[in-house]
């Protein structure tokens, strides 16, 4: 089996799952970061080299802030909870996103995680936090205006552009998977996954199993990539 290098998911529907059970929407995202961590294993087992996992975008502020507090916490409990799992299992850890807006305590956690997993090289989870792809690309934009301003030379094309999207020296998806039945990227990678497989399953995050898992693999294994030209990719 072909397996993707670099897979980058959609964690959709935690609130759905509470919710046909009578939970509140919170405990969906508890039970998502229970799945993350077997994915992480699955992905480790199966030599997936990148996992990027949407964890909270630029939209999501709109939500009522519990859920939005709730989601903070989590982010920050979740990486001093898992980091040991992580320095284990020799996952470099990258976060995705814009440090705006954020509490001093997410930045604090985001460097923290970051410096201790930067020598770690078996896999690196990329993990997007306060992301949204065309707020990267905006970013982009504004760190390139700045540097012409210094009086920098810069000469822009598609392939040094990424140099200055939030995790330049991670290659692009070759897999976005999005759980739950919803068929759209909601502004996920936008630069990134120009030529990306797409996998959409019904299943709702927190029910995603390993048997969905390898029905994506295998789905991706069977594509023909061709990135606009006519030869095999
Ligand atoms: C989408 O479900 C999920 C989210 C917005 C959050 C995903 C977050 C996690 C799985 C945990 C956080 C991750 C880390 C690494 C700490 P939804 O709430 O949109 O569900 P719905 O569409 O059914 O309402």
């Amino acid at each position: 089996m072909r397996v993707p290098r670099h897979i980058a998911i959609i964690m959709d529907g935690n609130g759905r799952w509470a919710q046909k059970r009578g939970l509140p929407r919170v405990e969906g995202h508890v039970r998502g970061v229970k799945v993350l961590r077997r994915v992480v294993k699955w992905c480790l087992e199966f030599g997936v080299e990148y996992l990027t996992v949407f964890s909270f975008s630029t939209e999501n502020w709109r939500r009522p802030k519990e859920e939005v507090d709730f989601l903070i916490d989590l982010f920050v409990d979740t990486a001093e909870r898992e980091l040991p799992f992580l320095v284990r299992e020799g996952v470099k850890v990258r976060i995705l996103g814009s440090k705006e807006g954020l509490p001093e305590k997410v930045v604090e956690k985001w460097r923290e995680v970051e410096e201790r997993t930067k020598n770690l090289n078996r896999m690196t989870l990329v993990v997007a936090f306060n992301y949204g792809g065309r707020r990267e690309i905006v970013d982009a934009v504004k760190k390139i205006v700045e540097k012409v301003k210094d009086g920098e030379e810069v000469v822009l094309n598609e392939e040094n552009f990424r140099n200055f999207l939030y995790v330049p020296d991670v290659p692009d998806p070759d897999l976005i998977v999005r759980t739950s039945g919803e068929l759209r990227l909601s502004n996920f990678l936008l630069w990134q996954g120009a030529y990306s497989e797409l996998f959409f399953t019904k299943t709702l995050w927190p029910d995603f199993s390993k048997k969905v898992f390898l029905r994506a693999l295998e789905s991706y294994s069977k594509r023909e990539r061709r990135f606009g030209g006519l030869q095999h990719g």
